[in-house]
This record gives C-alpha cells, sequence and structure tokens, in this order.
C-alpha cells in the first residue's frame, strides 16, 4: 500500500519469471478509482514485466449489458488502455470473449471451487443484493472465471485496487486445490499487487461507498473522460465537513498512514487527500504536511488542477482512438491471437492433469 508507482519496477520482488495479469470491465464509466487504484499500475509495470491486460467482456455480460453499448465500451476501455500508455507492442491486450481458453479453464474451476468459498465473496453479496434469487448463475461464479483468466497464462502476480483482494485469494485456493487434487504443479499461487496511495477510492458524496461505475450520482465519482470544468465542479461540490484540512497529527507513529480514529472520523476529507497523493506521485504525508490548517476551498482548488492535468491528456487521446474503432478492434484481435497462443497450452496441461482426452 505505501509503495508508489514509481517503486513498481522491482515490485514484485522477483525473478524475470513474473508475468503480470489483470482486467477491467467494460461496463461503463471509467473512473478515477479504475485509473488511481488499476490502470496507472498497469502502464507502470510493463516497463519491467511481461504483462496482459484484458477488457473482461464475459464478466460484464454476468448483468444484462445493452449489445450496442458492450461493443462501444469494450473499445472504450481499450481505448483508456491504450491512451493511459500502455503499448500494444509489448503488453498483450485483448478483450477475454475473444480467447476461448477463459471460458474452459472457468468450467474446469467451477468444478474446483467449493460452494462454500463462493457463498463468502462480499462483491456477490453486494451485486446481488436483496433480490439474490433473481442473480444470474455467472454472477455467482464470476470469481471462479476471474480465476480462469490470471491461471490462463499461468500469470504470477496482478495489479488490482483493494476491492478485488478477495477475489485473488479464492483464485489462490482453487490453483492449490487443482494443484493437491491433480498431484501436479499447474498452477502459480499468484500475489496481489496493490499500490500507490489511493487503492481504494471513495465516492465524492459519501466517504463510507467506494467510488463505483454503477452509482447513480454522476457527482459521486470523476470519470476518465470528464473535462475540465466538470472536473472542477466535481470536486468543489465533493463533500467535506466544516474543519480545516488535517495536518501531519492525523498520520501514524511510522508517518505512513492515517491513523483509523482520524479516518474514521473524517472520510471524505482523507479520501480527497489520499487522490491528492497518488495524482502528485507523493506519500499519504504530503498532503498533509502541504494543506493542513488551511481551507479545503484552496485544497480543492489544487486538487481540481492535479487531477485535470493528470486525465485532461488521457481524455482527449481516448476520444481520438474512439473516433477509430478500425485501430482499436485491429489491436484487440492482434492481443487475442498472442494471448490466445499462451493460454492455449496452458489449458491442455490443465486439461491432461484432470485426465479429459484430447486427440
Ligand atoms: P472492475 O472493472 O470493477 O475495476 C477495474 C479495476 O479498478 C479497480 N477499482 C478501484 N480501485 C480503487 N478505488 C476504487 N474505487 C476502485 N474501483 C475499481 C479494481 O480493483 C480493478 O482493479 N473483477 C474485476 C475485473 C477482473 C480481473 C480479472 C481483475 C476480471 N478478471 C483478473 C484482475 C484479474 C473487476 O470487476 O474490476
Amino acid at each position: 500500500m505505501a509503495k508508489s508507482a514509481a517503486g513498481a519496477a522491482n515490485i514484485t520482488g522477483s525473478t524475470p519469471m513474473s508475468r503480470i495479469f489483470s482486467g477491467v470491465q467494460p461496463t461503463g464509466n471509467l473512473h478515477l478509482g479504475n485509473y488511481l487504484g488499476a490502470i496507472r499500475n498497469f502502464v507502470a509495470l510493463q516497463a519491467e514485466y511481461e504483462c496482459i491486460y484484458c477488457v473482461v467482456d464475459l464478466h460484464a455480460i454476468t448483468v444484462w449489458q445493452d449489445p450496442a453499448e458492450l461493443r462501444a465500451q469494450t473499445r472504450e476501455v481499450t481505448a483508456a488502455f491504450l491512451a493511459a500508455g500502455i503499448d500494444p507492442k509489448t503488453s498483450i491486450i485483448f478483450n477475454q470473449s475473444q480467447v476461448s481458453a477463459h471460458a474452459e479453464l472457468a468450467w474446469l474451476f467451477n468444478c474446483v471451487a467449493r460452494l462454500g468459498w463462493l457463498n463468502r465473496m462480499t462483491q456477490f453479496k453486494e451485486k446481488s443484493g436483496k433480490n439474490r434469487e433473481a442473480a444470474s448463475v455467472g454472477l455467482y461464479v464470476y470469481p471462479n472465471l476471474m480465476a480462469a483468466d490470471i491461471m490462463a497464462y499461468k500469470a504470477t502476480h496482478v495489479p488490482v485496487g483493494e476491492d478485488q483482494r478477495q477475489h485473488l485469494e479464492l483464485t489462490r485456493d482453487i490453483a492449490q486445490k487443482f494443484n493437491n487434487d491433480t498431484g501436479k504443479e499447474v498452477f502459480p499461487i499468484v500475489e496481489p499487487l496493490i499500490f500507490g496511495a489511493a487503492t481504494r477510492v471513495m465516492s465524492l458524496r459519501d466517504g463510507s461507498k467506494k467510488m463505483s461505475k454503477s452509482e447513480p450520482s454522476d457527482f459521486s465519482r470523476i470519470n476518465i473522460t470528464d473535462g475540465p470544468e466538470l472536473i472542477a465542479q466535481k470536486i468543489r461540490k465533493a463533500r467535506t465537513d466544516s474543519a480545516p484540512v488535517p495536518g501531519p497529527e492525523a498520520l501514524t507513529a511510522d508517518g505512513l498512514q492515517i491513523a483509523e480514529a482520524h479516518q474514521t472520523e473524517r472520510p471524505e476529507a482523507f479520501n480527497l487527500l489520499a487522490i491528492y497523493a497518488a495524482l502528485s506521485h507523493q506519500p499519504i504525508a504530503a498532503p498533509l504536511n502541504e494543506f493542513g490548517g488551511s481551507q479545503f476551498s484552496d485544497f480543492k482548488r489544487r486538487l481540481a488542477e492535479l487531477a485535470v492535468e493528470n486525465l485532461g491528456p488521457i481524455g482527449t487521446e481516448m476520444q481520438r482512438l474512439m473516433a477509430d474503432p478500425a485501430y482499436v478492434d485491429s489491436v484487440l484481435a492482434d492481443g487475442a491471437a498472442r494471448a490466445d497462443a499462451q493460454a492455449a497450452p496452458v489449458l491442455a496441461e490443465a486439461k491432461e492433469a484432470i485426465g479429459l482426452l484430447s486427440t
């Protein structure tokens, strides 16, 4: 958590065998949380590691998606990857449904994962809500598909935001059980990479909820494609309290984190400060030292400028790329072919270990 994106180079602490995999759902409204928790870290990691980044369209359809919008949003997430700085030549960018190994391996994992494990998944409980009986079966086994995404490439490290930690623990359990059951070391035990000052960006309207694509109020989040005026307006309107900006007295003794009591008392204030720290590539202590004791209006002005500096060029480049869907589709097709070449032998190895005959 305390590690910065700049420190990503040796973050896996590892050998050249490390392989990075991560995914983003094409469900609209990519926001600052997706950027700071995930996409920006994807970019930093590719300098050092073999990286595979996937637009997880099969995950998206676990809840109903309008077909035309799904197509558009798949291209939009791809455009965001490219605009943020993922290089499609060195890294692999593709959409999940074009590589059939994901769905096939997910079935094998459906037969490995236990009901009790899935029953503990907090995201299923949140997403299915009160009407669990009406949730799709796909939504329930969503984490098994996620495990298949990662294991199809024998990926060793997965950069994600804090909200995905439990799913990665399940991935580890599935890999372990598969290896134990078959007596073969087919799958690695994956490590989450959760780093930067904003691994859990909260809603601008309610500091107890995470910033989310599906929150009805657009003012709860900053979308990657928001223009400068709108970003400034959303930050101006972001909920805070009447006290001045908190200072370094809110830090833990080691100075690395916000002390829990302070965090609980002023979640909205610390959320904005964490966003500032992440956007300026600094530890959380930096904005507390710089702005502690001043008025929120001044701090918010600086935060808005910083957000516009960071997101403005990405939004502009995304617009340009989205005007050229043929190019975006060619990136996905090329990525899918390269991903398929890596995943097919892993799937074959898994089938062989289980005893499925292939001719
Ligand atoms: P998704 O599409 O919800 O989010 C994409 C990435 O953004 C991170 N994220 C956040 N980080 C910080 N603060 C927030 N408020 C915030 N909201 C979202 C997420 O943690 C994620 O890293 N299940 C995954 C997609 C997936 C995947 C995978 C990820 C499918 N297969 C394999 C890794 C490996 C998801 O729904 O992400």
